[in-house]
């Protein structure tokens, strides 16, 4: 698919981590590397699209002239950044690793070590994608999930609650899948689909996803 099949489109993706900051100098973060965002990003903008990409901290780079870059640190400010863009794209792909969890204040000064233990609060994040789905118009709405048990199941839940048309399902017991390498090996689920690909690059990945979507867009 080397055509330009998605020209007019804009794609709205999210990739990365993101930072919680605890203090100054420290945060709470993941080993996501934005590889799986940034090669959708560049694939959609080889089809002719308009990207998007709203990224967490990530050495990946890009200089495709389709592709807009944002660089954010937190998900409060991934979510800000989404939503000035969201209601005019077309397609949106959270494949961000957004945390969970942020804690509730960040110390002024760096936290000194001194007793045995320390406890630092945290407090619910935003969720970015399942506030895409509260904010649904005409977008066609795909979410990532990374479930260690009763995978399907639960992406089946992910894709109503969050009101998506699909998710992509990394499995974390498939070896050379998921997160911080060059490879994945996925499952996209619809709500009356479920269809497995084989371990592949993240780039082949990004374009198996997004014939899918054009697929799904098209019919
Ligand atoms: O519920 P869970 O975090 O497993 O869902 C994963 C999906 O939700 C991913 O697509 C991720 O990008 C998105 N997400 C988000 N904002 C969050 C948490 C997850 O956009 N705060």
């Amino acid at each position: 698919n080397s055509d330009k099949s998605l020209t007019g489109k804009t794609v709205l993706i999210t990739a990365g981590p993101t930072y919680e900051a605890i203090d100054p100098v420290r945060f709470i973060g993941n080993h996501s590397s934005g590889k799986m965002g940034f090669s959708i990003a560049e694939e959609a903008a080889n089809r002719g699209a308009n990207v998007i990409l709203i990224s967490g901290p990530s050495s990946e780079l890009s200089n495709h002239q389709n592709i807009e870059i944002f660089r954010v640190t937190s998900a409060k400010e991934m979510f800000t950044k989404v939503f000035e863009y969201y209601e005019n794209a077309d397609i949106a792909i959270a494949s961000a690793a957004v945390a969970d969890y942020a804690p509730k204040e960040i110390a002024q000064e760096k936290i000194k070590k001194s007793e045995d233990s320390l406890t630092i609060k945290l407090v619910k994040n935003p969720d970015i994608l399942k506030t895409m789905g509260e904010r649904k118009t005409k977008q066609f709405l795909v979410g990532f999930a990374l479930e260690t048990q009763n995978e399907e199941e639960n992406a089946k839940g992910k894709l109503q609650k969050k009101n998506l048309d699909m998710i992509v399902l990394n499995s974390l017991r498939d070896e050379g899948a998921g997160f911080k390498g060059s490879t994945n090996k996925i499952k996209i689920i619809t709500e009356s689909t479920v269809t497995e690909f084989p371990l592949k690059s993240k780039t082949e990945v990004a374009k198996d996803i997004l014939t899918f979507i054009e697929e799904q867009i098209l019919k």
